[in-house]
């Protein structure tokens, strides 16, 4: 072979790369037979690279690098081409693959604390404001703790079993009130005191829409030096003025429990009606609301308290009551019934 027909195939082949069109190469597979096609073992290259050996040897060492040089440089496209192609193809994969962030995820249904306990917590909470700590006791108590400390005599009604649920052949009852707290906490801490015991009691009632048998009080106890009535009203005024606005009337009625001295109970004017008398407040203008009162001394002495020393006064608020007013429920027992279409109506602000 001539060094000009040499030449010759070379400009031919050279052609032929260039219009092979690497760059444009839409996929691997089509890249691949593209390869195949020019730098196989019958391809235009391989055969001008193999008649190199029919030259003179000056010719080879001139036009072998120029040939050689022809080869690399088409490898080097084919590389930089299937590089590209690799890349767009991760690509198209990831993108056919993606999570649609923009769609609105699944929510599970979120709860809501139960209206008595939202109730409870606001109680507690104004009083913790006020300097209340808050005190929990068992629901299982003895007679000590229920009755007898608190100078509820061994034939009180209240001890009656109609009342009270006593646990079988054992000395002991589901408490019928939170006051047993305050014994439980008069034990263990020396005065001053404030207390807030919220919790549930249990008094063999007929259920009807204003009485249950469970059910839920906030009991309330302050010790001190020289505490009198004075200090009962205006803890239980404030109270109830956080509790239901600043321009709740109160009324204190005298009334009798036997841990206090004087007693009284608590009346708020009905918010239902103008005063004038309404079912909710049994045409009276005035709702009840808890029952309070100075500490009996006998309750210190029994205790161990110096009863010359400390005075006092506690209350006992009923937690139903509170949360029918708030919400203007009619029958106690929808708090019972777990009808999520009844819970569902109370906002979560409370709690
Ligand atoms: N323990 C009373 C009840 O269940 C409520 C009560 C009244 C509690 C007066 C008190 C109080 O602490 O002083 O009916």
């Amino acid at each position: 072979m001539t060094r000009a027909d040499w030449e010759k195939s070379y400009a031919r082949t050279e052609s032929a790369l260039r219009s092979a069109g690497v760059e444009k190469t839409a996929d691997l597979p089509t890249l691949e037979e593209v390869r195949v096609r020019f730098l196989g073992r019958k391809s235009e290259l391989t055969e001008l690279l193999k008649s190199l050996k029919d030259l003179s040897i000056e010719d080879k060492r001139d036009l072998g690098p120029k040939a050689q040089g022809l080869k690399a440089s088409f490898e080097a496209a084919l590389e930089a081409r299937k590089s590209v192609l690799e890349e767009s193809g991760d690509a198209a994969a990831l993108a056919a693959d993606a999570i649609d962030l923009s769609l609105p995820a699944i929510r599970p249904p979120k709860g809501r604390l139960h209206p008595l306990t939202t109730t409870l917590h606001e109680i507690a909470r104004i009083f913790q404001l006020m300097g209340y700590s808050w005190a929990e006791g068992p629901f299982v108590e003895d007679e000590k703790h229920n009755f007898s400390a608190l100078n509820i005599p061994d034939d009180h009604p209240a001890r009656d079993s109609h009342d009270t649920f006593y646990l079988q052949g054992l000395p002991y009852l589901l408490r019928t009130h939170t006051s047993t707290v305050q014994i439980r906490t008069m034990e263990t801490q020396r005065p001053p005191l404030r207390v807030v015991c919220p919790g549930r009691v249990f008094r063999h009632e007929q259920i009807d829409a204003t009485h249950s048998a469970v059910f839920h009080q906030v009991e309330g106890l302050v010790v001190d030096e020289n505490i009198g009535l004075a200090d009962l009203k205006g803890h239980l005024q404030t109270f109830l003025q956080k509790l239901l606005g600043a321009s709740t009337k109160t009324r204190f009625r005298p009334s009798y429990f036997p841990f206090t001295e004087p007693s009284t109970e608590v009346d708020v004017k009905c918010f239902f009606c103008p005063g004038t008398g309404c079912p909710s407040c049994k045409h009276t203008g005035w709702i009840e609301i808890l029952g309070a009162g100075v500490v009996n001394p006998v309750v210190f002495k029994a205790i161990g308290y110096d009863e010359k020393k400390w005075s006092g006064f506690a209350f006992g608020i009923g937690v139903e009551r509170v949360a029918m007013l708030l919400h203007g429920v009619r029958d106690l027992r929808d708090f019972y019934t777990n009808d999520i279409r009844f819970l569902k109506q109370f906002d979560e602000s409370l709690t």
